[in-house]
């Protein structure tokens, strides 16, 4: 059985790319929300008809776990989705407890949509943290959609990143957190704007983990050989379509990775 990941769009690649590396022999079912993208400029009540739309399909497809590769639709629905549906469901969030723990209360600057701002639950989770005083927020929705056009370093991209961080001082932070999956794909322009040594940092491991650990305590880990079937709501683009920019990422991603390691 299959492992199932969902997200408005292509963001959530980034998580599944290190699934793929850490649990290669599971197969996966990738349910892109294209006609709905983008969560983070819509209401709570719409995100979490989504993502239950989501759960929902990827349920009846047989899946045995499913990754909310979305840190927009787990802040707002995952408690929700976890009581309405028996079958195993990881989230992501914003990494910043890791970020926290690594950076012994510096400055933080934690970049996530408009929705995961607003939300109760990241306010909470720095509140359990006691950082409210050293986490700043920012909201970068416009990266999503330079996503989606594969747009990952342009003029224009540069532009925007530059205008978002105007009021900031980029040289007040020792840790970027990338709050939202879509972000991951330009950790490497984002990191030109902070001086040296900013840490970039995001929970797509760790969610990784935690899926493994979660597949292992229940016993169902295993069966699969890195096969990844893809969805599309909307019909646009087609799903061969999106699979061929899926590969297309994933190998970008694992470049990005070589590079930096
Ligand atoms: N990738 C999603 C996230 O992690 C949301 C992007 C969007 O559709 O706004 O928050």
């Amino acid at each position: 059985m299959p492992i199932g990941f969902f997200d408005s769009g292509l963001g959530g690649l980034t998580v599944l790319e290190k699934a793929l590396r850490i649990i290669p022999d599971e197969d996966y079912v990738y349910y892109a929300d294209e006609a709905n993208i983008p969560y983070g400029e819509k209401t709570p009540e719409q995100i979490a008809q989504y993502a239950r739309e989501a759960v929902e399909c990827l349920r009846d497809r047989g899946c045995k776990a499913v990754v909310i590769a979305c840190n927009t639709a787990t802040s707002v629905a995952v408690e929700e989705l976890r009581q309405r549906f028996s079958l195993p469901i990881v989230g992501i969030e914003p990494a910043v407890k890791p970020a926290v723990e690594q950076t012994g209360h510096r400055r933080i600057l934690v970049m996530a949509t408009p929705v995961t701002i607003r939300e109760s639950r990241l306010k909470g989770l720095i509140a359990s943290l006691d950082a409210e005083d050293t986490v700043d927020l920012l909201a970068m929705p416009e990266l999503v959609r330079f996503c989606e056009r594969e747009e990952y370093d342009s003029p224009a991209v540069r532009d925007y990143i530059r205008g978002r961080l105007r009021d900031k001082d980029p040289a007040a932070y020792s840790a970027l957190v990338l709050g939202c999956t879509h972000f991951n794909h330009f950790r490497a322009v984002l990191g030109d704007f902070f001086p040296e040594p900013v840490r970039i940092i995001d929970g797509s491991m760790g969610t990784a983990r935690r899926l493994r650990k979660l597949l292992e305590q229940r016993g169902i880990r295993g069966g699969g050989s890195g096969r990844v079937e893809y969805l599309v709501t909307g019909g646009e683009p087609a799903p061969e379509a999106l699979a061929a920019r899926a590969g297309r990422l994933l190998d970008r991603l694992k470049r990005m990775e070589k590079e930096e390691s």
